[in-house]
């Protein structure tokens, strides 16, 4: 069957030009003239794609957007923007507004039938169901006290790492639930985030509903992202956490919470159910003394030893504590340490690339691959895989040098 495509679009040329572009793909085509109608039509018929141009009188391009996916029977369609700027400014706007892609007018009409073929190829991610209830996957914490430590940059790596060892789907859960910035570390639009989930009854959440609210990225990372405006976020509960973190313990091998600098009940949910913890911390004092007062928490509410874990990354550059003197300050030893790279990592953030995936045999591209390996579950560790991946082989190889 022929896709149907709505384009949104106020100007008589270009509704001209995008109607014969996107015809002569072998699409049918229905034009709106401005968000308005687009928004009627949409509510009445069924499109598989949305195409809307950005300036527009009575309501823009973002509105629409944002109205579509308010709406639950438009909420799944993929909406690309015709920007008339080609600025950073408006795509963050568009990303926000929950489009899916971006095209800056003029454009190539092959262009165009490109982006539209591959959103169109786009599905929902489904969560396979376990065979066995018992079968549990392993949840893994990111977490510190303190912000800026890159808590995010490595839950980000970590379940891009163990999706690209293990061959297999893995989860990102944003659990800065007011703040979050995973998906954009990730290049993903906030289209489906925590803020579906907000008005639903824990109860009603199930492995469908999480399947629709999680999107993919390329590495092979399911991400469940913080919701775009804080008043969602503020509406999730622990017991909600609990619910949906308890669902995916049953559908994938691997879950990373990115998780809030606070012991919020939110936070408290994932750090309970979470079968290890990695605490990050930068060398410095404040950040120390963050995690001193961490893991004094984290005693009485019975978080063992064995299950966190000490990461020192240096967001910044010089003059740091040493390794020896924090490990005294806090009577831990401290498992990883990762250097500063803030080029390395600024270029990920804005490319939405992180470097375990982009430069797997770069320092921070082994450092991860190493943590994802050392965080797997034990089973994993013990064999080698019917079908090792890449990265598994480049990991076995370096082991072997290691031992030599
Ligand atoms: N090892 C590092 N070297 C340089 N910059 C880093 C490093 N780790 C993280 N950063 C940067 O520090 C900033 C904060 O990281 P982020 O992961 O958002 O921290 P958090 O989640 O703890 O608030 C980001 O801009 C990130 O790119
Ligand atoms: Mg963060």
């Amino acid at each position: 069957m022929e896709a149907r495509i709505l384009i949104i679009e106020d100007d008589l040329v270009s509704q001209k030009l995008h109607r014969k572009v996107i015809e002569s793909a072998g699409y049918k085509v229905t034009m709106a003239a401005d968000g308005l109608e687009g928004l009627s039509y949409a509510k009445e018929q069924d499109f598989d794609l949305v195409i809307s141009d950005v300036m527009m009188p009575n309501m823009d391009g973002y509105e629409t957007c944002q109205r579509l996916r308010e709406n639950p029977k438009t909420a799944q369609i993929p909406i690309l923007l015709l920007t008339a700027l080609d600025n950073l400014k408006s795509k963050i706007k568009g990303f926000e507004a929950g489009a899916d892609d971006y095209l800056s007018k003029p454009y190539e009409p092959d262009e165009l039938v490109a982006r539209v073929s591959v959103l169109l190829r786009r599905k929902p991610v489904p969560v396979e169901p376990r065979q066995t209830l018992e079968k549990k996957g392993k949840m893994i914490g990111v977490f510190s006290l303190r912000d800026g430590v890159g808590v995010s940059t490595i839950a980000v790596n970590l379940a891009t790492g163990l999706a690209q060892l293990w061959g297999q789907e893995s989860v990102l859960v944003d659990l800065a639930l007011t703040a979050g910035q995973a998906a954009l570390m990730l290049n993903l639009p906030l289209r489906n985030t925590w803020a579906d989930l907000a008005h639903m009854e824990a109860e009603e959440i199930d492995q469908e509903v999480l399947s629709q609210t999680l999107r993919s990225h390329p590495s092979g990372v399911h991400v469940l992202s913080a919701p775009r405006r804080v008043e969602d976020g503020e509406l999730i509960q622990a017991a909600k956490v609990n619910r949906v973190l308890e669902i995916l313990q049953q559908s994938y091998d691997y879950i990373v919470l990115d998780l809030p600098h606070n012991f919020s009940e939110t936070t408290l949910a994932g750090l309970d159910i979470a079968d290890e913890i990695l605490v990050v911390l930068a060398p410095e004092l404040a950040s120390v003394r963050s995690t001193a007062m961490a893991l004094e928490v984290f005693e009485p509410l019975e978080y063992s030893l064995d299950s966190t874990r000490l990461i020192l990354n240096w967001v910044f550059e010089r003059q740091g504590l040493s390794v020896v003197d924090i490990e005294a300050v806090l009577s831990r030893e401290i498992k990883t340490v990762i250097p500063f790279a803030s080029e390395q990592f600024v270029r990920a953030i804005n490319y939405g690339t992180p470097p375990v995936l982009d430069e797997p045999e770069s320092t921070l591209g082994v450092i991860f691959e190493d943590l994802a390996f050392w965080v797997s579950q034990d089973d994993h560790k013990k064999l080698r895989p019917e079908e090792p991946t890449e990265a598994w082989k480049r990991l076995a190889k370096r082991m072997r040098k290691r031992r030599q």
